[in-house]
């Protein structure tokens, strides 16, 4: 369970308009935070590249973003803002990040995080991902380890069940009236696609993946 009330956000590809708001939570988030210029050459270099932000409203309060890297999804960064941490963000972005790595054809996720990252493991963990390796000293400023963690095939059966039955909970638990219809409809729904053309188990109400 969350531990305050969850908050009902959009998720919409981020626009370089949007970085002095991403590079705020990005200071309060890392203790080596990407300067804003790297957020620039993502945006508007780097062809492989996603990034999204979740909005409350007009307020930015959390971005991520991946890399497509032939079948690979590569999570490149992801951050809520500090007061709107365990509401939810975290879930509604992970999920539209793994809509879009699964529409441009990857066949599995996969990051690094801090071994110490009790709150991002979690959340990794409860959407698929698992772990799979080390990279020893990998993070310089205190040379702490970097776990691998990446999911099953984001097309296999449980990944689609897991990934339909987190996002029914996700809109019951924001009271969106979607959540009705998409409980009663999930066994229908598995192994599906949905008529854009994008995984069965996403929300309808967010961007198309694939369109950053
Ligand atoms: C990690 C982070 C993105 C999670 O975002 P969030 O919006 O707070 O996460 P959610 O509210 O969507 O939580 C989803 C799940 O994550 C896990 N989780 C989130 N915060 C947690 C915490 N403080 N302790 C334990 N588990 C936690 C839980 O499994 C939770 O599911 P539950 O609600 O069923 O318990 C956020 O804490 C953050 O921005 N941290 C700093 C930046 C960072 O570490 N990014 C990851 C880099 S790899």
């Amino acid at each position: 369970m969350v531990a305050r009330p969850p908050v009902r956000v959009t998720v919409e590809p981020m626009r370089v308009e949007d970085i002095p708001a991403v590079h705020e939570i990005e200071r309060a988030s890392f203790t080596a935070p990407w300067p804003s210029y790297a957020f620039r050459q993502e945006l508007e270099g780097n062809r492989l590249a996603r990034y999204l932000v979740a909005r409350d409203g007009e307020r930015i309060v959390g971005y991520a973003g991946l890399w497509q890297m032939v079948d690979e999804a590569h999570v490149t960064t992801f951050a809520v803002a500090p007061e709107y941490r365990q509401q939810g963000v975290g879930q509604h972005m992970l999920l539209e990040l793994l809509r879009i790595a699964e529409t441009v054809g990857a066949s599995v996720a996969t990051l690094e995080v801090r071994v110490s990252n009790m709150p991002a493991r979690r959340l990794y963990e409860k959407y698929g991902f698992r772990p799979v390796g080390v990279r020893p000293r990998y993070y310089t400023d205190n040379n702490e380890d970097a776990l691998i963690m990446t999911t099953a095939e984001l097309r296999s059966r449980d990944m689609r069940v897991r990934l339909q039955r987190l996002a029914a909970d996700l809109r019951a638990r924001t009271g969106d009236p979607a959540s009705d219809a998409a409980d009663g409809g999930d066994e229908m729904l598995i192994g599906g696609v949905d008529a854009a053309g994008g995984p069965a188990w996403a929300d309808d109400d967010r961007m198309a993946g694939g369109g950053a």
